[in-house]
């Protein structure tokens, strides 16, 4: 039985029909049918990206409609169990309603009166926020890299007016294979040689190796030597205590308990990059909590709104946060009545429908269904709560189990998840329902039983 991975080409291509190939158009014109009787499909809306957008991350031959909870449905009205949740934006499931509700409201009133005036939101968000987290200060944004962004610039002026390095001569610290983000600070600050190309030259004196020797995720002595050389010069070290790009990895409690003594020894700061791992994902409200510890600044974002707004930010101890002087913070949606009410709402979905829990109950399940998945070319899961990754062998003789395989045929079977080489990446809505999501690991392991039997194209 024949099997396409990623085929664009299952519906006869209709580019002509819609002069894709023609000269330059504005997006209207070219989705704009030319016969009233011309449905347009999944094709079309396919090629009409593929004309006129950059090319993204390498997407399924899918263009989603509606999303509703754990589900997504596609333009033909096929319904799919969602184990990617945006990336973790949606832990609260698609189009929760009681932020829709907060949205819509929002929007009917004020949307941007700009900064340059206090907001009733806002000032809301930051008091839930600090109450939340048992921080003091919080600077809200709007992606997440410019918040691992904005991180890094409140810990070197931390570093230059409170700990005194000398100006211009601090380093901050991030461990290898970590993703903050693809903006060039924070592209400076990885080693991903693939997000890198062709865009250096890098920012100076941040990332993994900027003390000349490596800092591999989760070992302690990395830290220490480098501390010990250089701790004088170090501002600060920015960690995801569970590295989500790099496949659900989690650091031990141990280490995060050895990161925060080094730091506390050497005056550094720890900054805990959250904003996958963080808002319940990996089973507690912050990552890193189940180490005990507590960070000196944690980067949020993605679920921070539900999927519905961007909103991001950074929160911290008024040390930490007193780097920085009044207008070196700043950017022209931040804060905006409709993101702070969004994540007001969000906020208080997380913590109603105590979706950290959920995650940690239905994490555990989720683990134990996974790992008594029977094939021999299953190999481990990794990470916390609702926040995991599957590893497979792709070594079947003729090639025909990979991890894109298995996503592909996944989807075909209604169910979306993410694969990166010999991994699937899998982190449902923390709101989904336990069948479901046992429904979902259903499929997997009948798909991952079925490709072996599923020639190549
Ligand atoms: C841990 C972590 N930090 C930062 C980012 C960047 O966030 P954004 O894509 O909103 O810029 C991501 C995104 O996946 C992430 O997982």
């Amino acid at each position: 039985m024949p099997f396409e991975v990623a085929s664009t080409t299952v519906v006869e291509p209709r580019a002509a029909a819609l002069s894709l190939n023609g000269p330059a158009k504005t997006m209207q014109t070219a989705l704009a049918p030319v016969d009233s009787s011309l449905q347009l499909t999944a094709v079309d809306y396919i090629q009409c990206e593929d004309v006129y957008s950059l090319k993204g991350m390498a997407a399924h031959p899918v263009v989603m409609e509606r999303g509703q909870g754990e589900f997504l449905w596609d333009t033909t009205g096929k319904r799919y169990i969602d184990f990617n949740a945006g990336f973790s934006s949606c832990n609260q499931g698609h189009c929760h309603p009681k932020i829709v509700k907060a949205m819509m409201e929002q929007c009917q009133v004020l949307a941007l009166p700009s900064r340059s005036v206090h907001n009733a939101n806002y000032a809301l968000l930051c008091k839930k926020l600090c109450h939340l987290s048992g921080f003091d200060k919080v600077a809200l944004l709007n992606g997440g890299a410019e918040a691992v962004d904005m991180a890094i610039k409140a810990a070197r002026a931390w570093a230059y007016k409170v700990k005194g390095i000398a100006q211009d001569q601090c380093l901050v610290l991030t461990a290898e294979h970590n993703y903050h983000g693809r903006s060039l600070s924070l592209l400076s600050a990885s080693n991903d040689a693939g997000y890198r190309k062709n865009c250096g030259p890098w920012m100076p004196n941040v990332g993994p190796y900027c003390t000349g020797a490596v800092i591999r995720f989760g070992v302690v002595e990395d830290l220490e030597k480098a501390f010990k050389t250089h701790g004088d010069r170090i501002a600060a070290y920015i960690v995801e205590p569970v590295q989500g790009h790099a496949g659900c990895i989690a650091a031990s409690d141990e280490y995060l308990v050895a990161v925060r003594d080094l730091c506390n020894k050497y005056r550094i700061l720890f900054i805990a990059d959250e904003i996958q791992g963080g808002l319940g994902r990996a089973g507690s409200l912050f990552s890193y909590q189940s180490s005990g510890v507590k960070p000196d600044m944690v980067v949020l974002g993605k679920s921070l709104s539900g999927g519905l707004y961007p909103v991001s930010g950074i929160i911290g101890t008024e040390d930490a946060m007193s780097g920085l002087e009044a207008g070196q913070y700043g950017s022209t949606f931040s804060g905006n009545p409709i993101g702070s009410a969004v994540a007001l709402a969000a906020l208080d979905v997380i913590v109603d429908e105590d979706l950290p829990g959920r995650s940690r109950d239905l994490g555990a399940k989720f683990a134990a269904r996974l790992e008594a998945i029977k094939s021999p070319y299953f190999d481990k899961i990794t990470g916390k709560g609702l926040f995991r990754s599957m590893y497979i062998h792709e070594t079947h003789p003729e090639g025909r189990v990979t991890g894109a395989r298995l996503a592909a045929l996944c989807l075909e079977r209604g169910l979306l998840l993410n694969s990166a080489g010999r991994r699937l990446r899998i982190c449902p809505a923390l709101v989904i329902d336990e069948a479901i999501m046992l429904e979902g690991v259903d499929i997997i392991e009948r798909a991952l039983n079925d490709l072996s039997d599923m020639e190549l194209p």
